[in-house]
């Protein structure tokens, strides 16, 4: 699925649905840092007129995913926690190259968005085909859709824009550090957990 080396083990969405409270509040978090991502992501490249055009529609769509996240958790009687850190995410962020041309990391950076889209994707599809609760299940399919809309839109843009990076290369070294990376999770009930 969407190249990933590695499929999280079913088993994982019952450990998220034994605290619907925490993982929501986790989902919502990881919203908003999308949000963000894609915010960053325009402030830094200005100059790519359709790029700021899709991922303003791209903020406002995981802001507006954020808010359902947190709908969902007030109409249930649960309480938004914190923002939770995320581990996976900053190894991720880790792995993403930052010296060599202001290009190269712009492409690296837009690699990072694809592939933390290419995962949730995942996790979402894996909520949604094996958690009970038919409300979420429902609402984790169109999440499942939608971050798949937003791997493409990353992985395009990258290359696209490339100059002086081989996009295709450096994604199969994406794969296969994010193959390694997720063997150390799918244990906890956070989205990329
Ligand atoms: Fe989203
Ligand atoms: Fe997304």
């Amino acid at each position: 699925m969407l190249g990933l080396k590695l499929l999280t083990d079913p088993r994982w969405a019952n450990i998220a649905e034994s605290n619907l409270e925490e993982i929501l509040t986790d989902h919502a978090w990881c919203e908003q840092k999308a949000a963000s991502n894609a915010i960053t992501l325009i402030t830094n490249n200005s100059e790519h007129e359709d790029l700021v055009h899709e991922l303003a529609a791209i903020a406002i769509e995981e802001m507006e995913h954020f808010k359902m996240v947190v709908d969902i958790i007030k109409k249930r009687g649960y309480t938004l926690g914190r923002e939770r850190a995320d581990d996976y995410v900053n190894q991720l962020f880790k792995f993403m190259k930052k010296d060599g041309s202001r290009n190269q990391a712009f492409i690296d950076r837009l690699l990072f968005a694809a592939m933390i889209e290419a995962r949730s994707c995942e996790r979402f599809r894996v909520l949604s085909q094996n958690i009970k609760d038919e409300e979420l299940k429902k609402f984790y399919y169109d999440l499942m859709v939608s971050e798949a809309n937003h791997y493409t839109t990353f992985l395009n843009f990258a290359k696209q824009y490339t100059i002086d990076v081989d996009v295709d290369k450096r994604w199969k070294e994406w794969l296969e550090f994010e193959g390694e990376l997720i063997q150390s999770y799918g244990k906890k009930e956070a989205i990329h957990g």
